[in-house]
């Protein structure tokens, strides 16, 4: 059973119905404390040259670094100052409707749990670190901000239609696992990749996987890996470019649409002029993570 699993399970006793729960910030260890730290150090070190600048200044802004597990009321105070934004803690992973609700009234839904220490490389359900570190950076950054609002109306909107899965590979190729052109060069922004060391080199630096051109429909199109490196990667131009892809764009006849259209696989490229890389494919092949289990 995961760790979300069990606290589900539990139904604790202080739950709301939007699913949040105080953070308890005082019932921490501190060898929780002690991960966080592990962990932030590894990644700070690593990130410079791979994630996206604003990535980064909001890490040091946000003061993320200042040691142990960040309390979301005050991390919440300054980053409100900022883009209006709070954190709210969750138990567990959240209905999509609680979560869209969420989002769509700048609440960031925050796993109030941390891994493991024989975690400390994988772990499938977002905890504590995964959250407010891959996450909330971003969200200091106003257009960011505004595209993750967006999104939460854009998916209170898809309620009435069956495209669930599509805004899921919405939220995945971009907020999770998104790529983006700077003037330095390709970096990463989503939050799966930057608070992960091994994903932060493979899907900038490997051969493996595609990397191509972020179409938003293409996009919700495209089948995803939760167990493993994607096998390709979407890129986009700005967050401007991808805010305004969601607001542009008439999400009506698109949801109306979306259900009875082919999903594409995981590293399918049906058109050479969205590629950037065509990748190769041979970490899939092999096995992937389970390669050598
Ligand atoms: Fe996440």
């Amino acid at each position: 059973m995961t760790i979300a699993e069990e606290v589900a399970n539990q139904h604790p006793p202080d739950m709301a119905p939007d699913f949040t729960v105080p953070q308890h910030w005082e019932n921490y260890t501190p060898v929780e404390h002690g991960t966080w730290d592990i962990l932030y150090e590894r990644q700070i070190k690593l990130l410079q040259g791979y994630a996206e600048q604003s990535f980064i200044d909001g890490l040091k802004r946000l003061d993320l670094g200042r040691g142990g597990i960040p309390e979301f009321d005050r991390l919440s105070d300054e980053l409100e100052k900022l883009t209006g934004w709070r954190i709210v803690a969750v138990p567990c992973l959240v209905p999509d409707d609680i979560f869209f609700e969420h989002l769509a009234n700048r609440r960031f839904p925050a796993g109030n749990f941390i891994r493991k220490r024989d975690q400390l490389d994988y772990i499938q359900e977002p905890d504590v670190f995964h959250d407010i570190f891959g996450h909330v950076p971003l969200l200091a950054n106003p257009v960011f901000a505004n595209y993750m609002e967006a999104y939460g109306k854009g998916g209170l909107r898809s309620l009435n239609y069956d495209c669930l899965k599509n805004l899921a590979a919405l939220y995945w190729y971009t907020v999770e696992f998104g790529l983006i052109h700077t003037d330095k060069g390709m970096r990463i922004y989503g939050a799966g990749i930057v608070s992960s060391a091994a994903e932060t080199r493979f899907s900038l630096e490997d051969n493996s996987p595609n990397r191509l051109k972020f179409d938003l429909e293409r996009v919700m199109r495209t089948e995803y890996r939760i167990d493993d490196f994607q096998q390709s990667y979407f890129v986009i131009d700005s967050y401007e470019s991808l805010f305004r892809a969601t607001v542009d764009t008439d999400f009506g006849p698109l949801y109306e649409n979306l259900p009875g259209m082919a999903r594409f696989p995981v590293e399918h490229i049906e058109n050479q002029a969205e590629v950037i890389h065509t990748g190769t494919q041979s970490y899939a092949a092999k096995g992937g993570r389970f390669a050598a289990e």
